[in-house]
């Protein structure tokens, strides 16, 4: 994890936690061991529950508490009162309640704000890392109930991605296929829901080489799915079709017992959402004649009583965390590496100073320069580099009224602007002292027509035919050199081009008709008037500069080299490029941490 390790330097010496109490509630993984090492490395106090009865890696919670003296109140399998009662436990831990939160789902903020609302008054904010938690907290901020800001880290677009596309479409197929050991290929697969994870699942599952069904109820999602391919149907008519099915739309009875009622033998039925409402389970149970627990690890099968079997995997849980090991670790990197970040920033701006402004209690979106700050980084670990804006971009960039440029002729060389930020900023200038746009008639060469029209022609039917506007000409038009090669001409029109005293802003240009140097001999002229010339004085700061690059370097001019002494260089990094799996990153195949337990009474792990 380069990014988290990266971080980890960065957070020893700026310490954005100092004196702060942290409560997390997530997965109990090794990816989470390596963020809150993070936290507390930044000078937090941290305690952590689990965010999933079933996805705690036993050795990591131990480990945590062991080796770094972390409070960790968290165990695999535990029940429903257990799952809760940690939680109290993690927020309690400080004695006056956290400084700050970290949840993954909603349920730490919920029992905040109810079981444990004494402990409200301490909390300046927190981080919520995905959908069904932000969902949760939206409503929360609508009533008014949510007493504090939270960051919505799930939020942003770099984390939709790798996390929710990549990272949960790898690891939910990876789940399924572990607990099933099941071919997808040839297979038809439901996914319900095609969100930033659905998709991922969708794409991964045809990547096997299934049919894939999409259902949603959205219909820009809908379309979506149909555009790249995916056949979209309601979830009744899919149900007796599909062998597979998975859900991950963060709501609830996506699968009833009307859709189990009719599927065939053998259904595998997975849930990738975050709480384990998708799928039915109790309608499932009491219209199955017997159901067969662990028939395999993860996979319980429902007897219908018609000789037909479903088999449910992980009871209706995350499937890619209670079958497999959840996102890999270098999705986890990226995801921490943004809620650090994210934490860190909230840390500062609900700093109790006049200088660290209050943020106001709601949902809060993470600061856009963070998530370019994340991706930017993991790309510099990857020891991957990227393109950055040149003067003329940003100067194009930045300006509504340039659009096409004129045609250039042979020699007019695009790099010139870019390599000089002064004349770029005064082409600029004069573009903005101007403005309109391309007027139909005018200035066309002879050969393009202005206008298309549907006519009758003579014996019926329709044909298309191109009508002229009449041209007008200036003296300027008349007096032009015409029938010369290029290269003269257009050396000719610059030599004339800097004898003009007054080629300043285009607002006090006389006349609209204007002779482009370097234009083809055989289109003719290109004629410009006022809003044209604009553009056309940007194209001639790139012929000017270009050429006395040109001349400076001998004549030479191939366009290449022009990087300006101020732009950065194309590498990014303060990372070094490296790549290692942590010091859990070690463990076997097939979920092999499931039914390990670790002794009771470890440090302070699973006290309850
Ligand atoms: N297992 C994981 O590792 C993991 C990772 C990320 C997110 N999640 C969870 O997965 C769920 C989806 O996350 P997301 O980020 O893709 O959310 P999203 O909001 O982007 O997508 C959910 C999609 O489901 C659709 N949907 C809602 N109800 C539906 C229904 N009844 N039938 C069909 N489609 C329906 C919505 O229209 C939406 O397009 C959430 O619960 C989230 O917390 C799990």
């Amino acid at each position: 994890m380069p990014l988290l390790t990266g971080l980890m330097h960065r957070f020893a010496g700026e310490q954005p936690f100092q004196g702060l109490a942290v409560a997390a509630c997530l997965h109990v993984t090794a990816e989470t061991a390596m963020l809150v090492r993070l936290l507390r490395v930044g000078g937090a106090t941290v305690s952590l529950a689990a965010s999933n009865p079933l996805s705690t890696q036993d050795d990591i919670a131990a480990a945590l508490a062991v080796r770094y003296g972390i409070a960790v109140f968290a165990r695999a399998g535990v029940d429903r009162p257990g799952y809760y009662r940690h939680i109290e436990l993690a927020l309690a831990e400080s004695g006056k309640g956290p400084d700050l939160v970290i949840d993954d789902g909603g349920d730490l903020v919920n029992t905040l704000h109810t079981r444990a609302a004494p402990l409200l008054a301490n909390v300046r904010g927190g981080c919520e890392s995905t959908t069904t938690g932000v969902i949760r907290l939206r409503r929360m901020a609508a009533e008014g109930a949510l007493a504090f800001p939270v960051i919505a880290a799930n939020d942003t677009a770099t984390k939709r991605m790798v996390e929710g596309t990549c990272g949960t479409g790898q690891s939910v197929i990876d789940g399924i296929m572990r607990a099933t050991n099941t071919l997808l290929a040839g297979k038809t697969v439901v996914v319900a829901g095609f969100g930033a994870s659905g998709r991922g699942v969708a794409e991964r599952a045809r990547g096997f080489g299934a049919q894939v069904i999409v259902t949603e109820i959205d219909p820009v999602r809908a379309l979506d799915a149909s555009l790249r391919g995916f056949r979209v149907l309601p979830m009744a008519e899919a149900a007796p079709i599909a062998e597979v099915f998975v859900t991950v739309t963060g709501s609830v009875d996506v699968i009833g017992e009307e859709h189990i009622a009719v599927m065939r033998d053998g259904a595998i039925l997975a849930n990738a959402g975050h709480f384990d409402v998708e799928i039915d389970v109790r309608a499932l149970a009491a219209f199955a004649a017997a159901a067969h627990r662990d028939v395999r690890p993860h996979v319980d099968a429902y007897d219908l009583g018609d000789g037909r079997t479903v088999l449910l995997l992980a009871e209706g849980r995350v499937v890619n965390l209670v079958a497999a090991e959840g996102h890999p670790p270098e999705v986890m990197d990226l995801a921490f590496g943004i809620e650090a970040l994210a934490l860190a920033w909230l840390a500062l701006s609900t700093r109790p100073s006049p200088a660290g402004g209050k943020l106001a209690a709601g949902v809060h979106e993470v600061p856009e320069d963070i998530d370019a700050e994340a991706a930017r980084l993991v790309l510099a670990t990857m020891g991957t580099s990227i393109d950055t804006l040149s003067p003329a971009q940003l100067t194009y960039r930045e300006s509504w009224r340039i659009g096409s440029l004129p045609c250039t002729g042979g020699h007019a060389r695009l790099p010139g602007l870019s390599t000089h930020p002064k004349r770029g900023d005064a082409a600029l200038a004069r573009v903005r002292g101007g403005g309109g746009g391309w007027r139909p008639g005018q200035h066309q060469p002879p050969e393009q027509p202005d206008r298309v029209h549907e006519v009758s022609p003579p014996g019926g039917g329709r044909q298309r035919e191109h009508h002229r506007e009449p041209q007008r000409q200036t003296p300027r038009d008349r007096g032009c050199v015409q029938g010369r090669p290029d290269d003269e001409r257009g050396r000719e029109a610059e030599a004339g081009r800097e004898q003009q005293p007054d080629r300043g802003p285009v607002a006090g240009h006389p006349g609209h008709g204007q002779q482009v140097p370097g234009q083809r001999a055989g289109r003719g002229r290109l004629m410009l008037g006022q809003p044209e010339r604009e553009q056309h004085d940007v194209l001639q700061e790139r012929v000017r500069v270009g050429q006395g690059r040109g001349r400076e370097r001998g004549g030479q001019d191939d366009g290449h080299d022009e990087r300006g002494p101020e732009e950065p260089p194309g590498r990014l990094g303060r990372i070094p490029r490296r790549q290692h799996r942590g010091e859990y990153g070690d463990r076997g195949p097939c979920g092999g941490l499931h039914g390990t337990r670790h002794a009771e009474g470890h440090g302070r792990v699973a006290q309850v």
